[in-house]
C-alpha cells in the first residue's frame, strides 16, 4: 500500500478505486493547495494525482523523495516540469481522448456565441433592451460557409474540423511546419488547439493578430499563454479584430479588471472545455488508472510524450 496525494476531490468513483488499493489523502479545499501545502502533503507520498493548477517542479520533487508515480488530471502537461520528473525515472500520466469531444464542443459553442453575439443579445432581453424586432439589431456574422483556421492538427483540432464540416465551413489546419500567417490572413474564425510549449507561447502575438481580418473571431480552448493577451486586448479595443471566445486565459483566473473583459464582443469562460460530468468522470478514471499502473511498475495507459520544444500540435 502506497500513500497517494490527490490534490482535489474528483467526480465519479475513481478515487474509491484508488482507495481500494492504497492510502489516499485527498485535498479537501475548493481552492488548490499552495506550493508549500503541496510540498508538505507530498513529503511522504509515493503517488501524486495533480491538476493543472499545481506546479510540479524541481522544488516539489526535492520535497517528495518517495514519489514514484505522477498522474496529471489533464491532457496538457504545461504545469509540470516534464524533464525534471522524467529525470527522476517517473513517467507522467495524462488523459487524452476522454476530453476531446467535450472540448471541441465548447470551441464550437464559443465560436457560435461570439459570431451571433449571444451574451449581448441575451443581456438585452433581461435589461429591457428588446423593444421590437429590429432589422438591424444584434447583427452577427455567418458561421456556416466561413473559413475556419484550426491551429494544431491534433485530436481536438480534428474533432473541431469534423464539427465544422457539418456547417459547410472551409477548414484550413495549420501544423508546426505550415505558414501560420498565410492561413490567418484567410480566416473568418481561428480556433487554437496547440499545447503550450516554448514554441507556442505567444504564437498569436501582435504580428499574427495584425494579419487577421478585422472581422475575424479568435477562439482559444488550448492554453491562455498561446495568445499574447495584451496584444489581443489592444486589437479588440481598436477594432482590428471582430471578437474572441476564450476558455483559457493568462493568468487563470483572469482578474475581473483585466482590459480584455472591457473589450467589445468578447466571451471569457473559466476553463470549462472538459467540464461535462461524463468527460470529467472519464478523466478521473484515466488519471487513477495511470496512477495505479505507475505505482505497480506497469506501463501507464497514457504517458506524456517526451517534450518536443518546437511542437505546435496537441
Ligand atoms: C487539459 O486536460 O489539459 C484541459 O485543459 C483540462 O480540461
Amino acid at each position: 500500500m502506497a500513500l497517494c496525494f490527490v490534490t482535489r476531490r474528483l467526480p465519479g468513483d475513481a478515487v474509491a478505486r484508488l482507495r481500494a488499493e492504497h492510502d489516499v489523502d485527498v485535498w479537501p479545499g475548493e481552492l488548490p493547495p499552495s506550493p508549500q501545502e503541496l510540498r508538505d502533503r507530498c513529503a511522504n507520498a509515493e503517488g501524486l494525482l495533480c491538476l493543472l493548477t499545481e506546479q510540479i517542479d524541481a522544488e516539489l520533487l526535492a520535497a517528495a523523495p518517495r514519489l514514484r508515480a505522477v498522474s496529471n488530471f489533464a491532457v496538457g502537461t504545461d504545469n509540470i516540469d516534464v524533464a525534471a520528473v522524467r529525470a527522476r525515472g517517473i513517467e507522467i500520466g495524462v488523459t487524452p481522448d476522454v476530453l476531446t469531444g467535450a472540448t471541441a464542443d465548447l470551441a464550437f459553442a464559443l465560436m457560435m456565441a461570439v459570431a451571433r453575439r449571444l451574451p449581448e443579445a441575451e443581456a438585452a432581453v433581461r435589461d429591457g433592451g428588446w423593444r421590437t424586432w429590429e432589422p438591424q439589431g444584434w447583427l452577427g456574422v455567418d458561421v456556416h460557409g466561413a473559413t475556419l483556421v484550426i491551429v494544431g492538427p491534433g485530436r481536438i483540432g480534428a474533432a473541431v474540423a469534423r464539427r465544422a464540416a457539418g456547417f459547410d465551413m472551409r477548414v484550413l489546419t495549420v501544423g508546426r511546419h505550415d505558414d501560420l500567417h498565410a492561413a490567418l490572413a484567410q480566416a473568418d474564425f481561428v480556433s487554437l488547439h496547440t499545447p503550450l510549449t516554448a514554441a507556442t507561447r505567444h504564437l498569436l502575438d501582435a504580428e499574427a493578430l495584425a494579419v487577421m481580418k478585422p472581422t475575424a473571431v479568435l477562439v482559444n480552448t488550448a492554453r491562455g499563454a498561446v495568445v499574447d493577451q495584451v496584444a489581443l486586448a489592444a486589437a479588440l479595443h481598436e477594432g482590428r479584430l471582430g471578437g474572441a471566445g476564450l476558455d483559457v486565459t493568462d493568468p487563470e483566473p483572469l482578474p475581473p479588471d483585466d482590459p480584455l473583459l472591457q473589450a467589445p464582443n468578447v466571451i471569457v469562460v473559466p476553463h470549462i472545455g472538459s467540464a461535462t460530468l461524463a468527460a470529467r468522470s472519464r478523466i478521473a478514471d484515466l488519471a487513477v488508472e495511470n496512477l495505479l499502473a505507475g505505482l505497480a511498475g506497469r506501463p501507464l495507459p497514457h504517458a506524456a510524450p517526451a517534450p518536443v520544444p518546437a511542437s505546435r500540435s496537441s
